[in-house]
């Protein structure tokens, strides 16, 4: 790659904004017969679409080596040594609701490794980046994990899945079980809520059925602010293996000890 990965980061960023804009902008004109379904409670709209296009027009001629795996495949994915791994639009069931938060997010592979992360929230005017390790960054600011060490007063993120199997259903009565202990929350957009636990504001995110353009952007950034993401038996296949958790590190065992394991 002849670009510099700061100053190609910076140029990504750029994107995301402008994506970002757009988003809000067409949030505000949606109409009921916008919305398509995928499946039941699975919405999307001509405006996911439409902002992927772009995206894949714009980081498409940033880095014309780069092929593209997204969620609205608009474009055919092609391997090769780097890969544009896009969500144009994560919380499409806030989006058309009218409700937040909602991201544009975006991660950059190289062979079999994230190099570069994007996550923007554009009605929060928040942009997390990553490129490398001790290089996360809010808005430009370095940040890091909580040390929130227990499930005892954590604030922990998680979502439900489209298709709940009865490994994921378990999971979720696991979770149930804590909530004298710990805060829960379903924010509705994976990569804000990995994000949250890169920052600190949150302590930990589980969720299972998750894409690869739900994760890849996030559990670098995560992993740059010093947090830790696994699959649901603690090993490493957590971007294309549809199971995550993603925390501060401190927390992590017990949230696969005392939520996950279904056993
Ligand atoms: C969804 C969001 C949501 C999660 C779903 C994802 P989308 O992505 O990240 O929080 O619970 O599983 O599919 O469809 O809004 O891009
Ligand atoms: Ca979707
Ligand atoms: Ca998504
Ligand atoms: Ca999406």
């Amino acid at each position: 790659m002849s670009n510099d990965i700061e100053v190609l980061c910076g140029k990504v960023a750029q994107i995301a904004v402008s994506t970002g804009e757009f988003l809000k902008i067409q949030q505000a004109k949606l109409h009921r017969s916008d919305i398509e379904f995928k499946g039941v409670r699975n919405y999307v709209t001509h405006i996911d679409k439409e902002a992927e296009q772009q995206l894949v027009k714009e980081l498409g001629a940033l880095l014309p080596e780069a092929s593209f795996l997204t969620e609205e495949g608009t474009v055919e994915y092609q391997k090769e040594r780097y890969t544009w791994i896009i969500d144009p639009l994560d919380g499409t069931t806030n989006y058309i609701h009218g409700d937040k938060p909602f991201s544009v997010s975006i991660g950059l592979k190289e062979d079999d490794k994230i190099i570069l992360g994007i996550v923007y929230d554009p009605v929060a005017e928040e942009m997390f980046s990553a490129t490398g390790k001790d290089t996360a960054q809010l808005n430009g600011k370095p940040i890091s994990v909580s040390n929130h060490p227990s499930l005892n007063n954590g604030y922990i993120g998680f979502g439900i899945p489209y298709s709940l199997d009865e490994k994921g259903e378990q999971i979720l009565k696991n979770a149930f079980a804590q909530f004298r202990q710990c805060s829960f929350r379903i924010k509705g957009s994976a990569a804000i809520e990995i994000c949250s636990v890169a920052m600190g504001r949150s302590d930990a995110y589980f969720h299972s059925g998750l894409s690869p353009w739900d994760v890849a952007a996030g559990s670098f950034i995560l992993k740059c602010a010093g947090g830790t993401c696994t699959d649901f038996s603690g090993g490493e296949n957590y971007l294309f293996g549809k199971e995550l958790v993603a925390s501060n590190g401190a927390i992590h065992r017990e949230i696969l000890q005392g939520i996950i394991t279904t056993l």
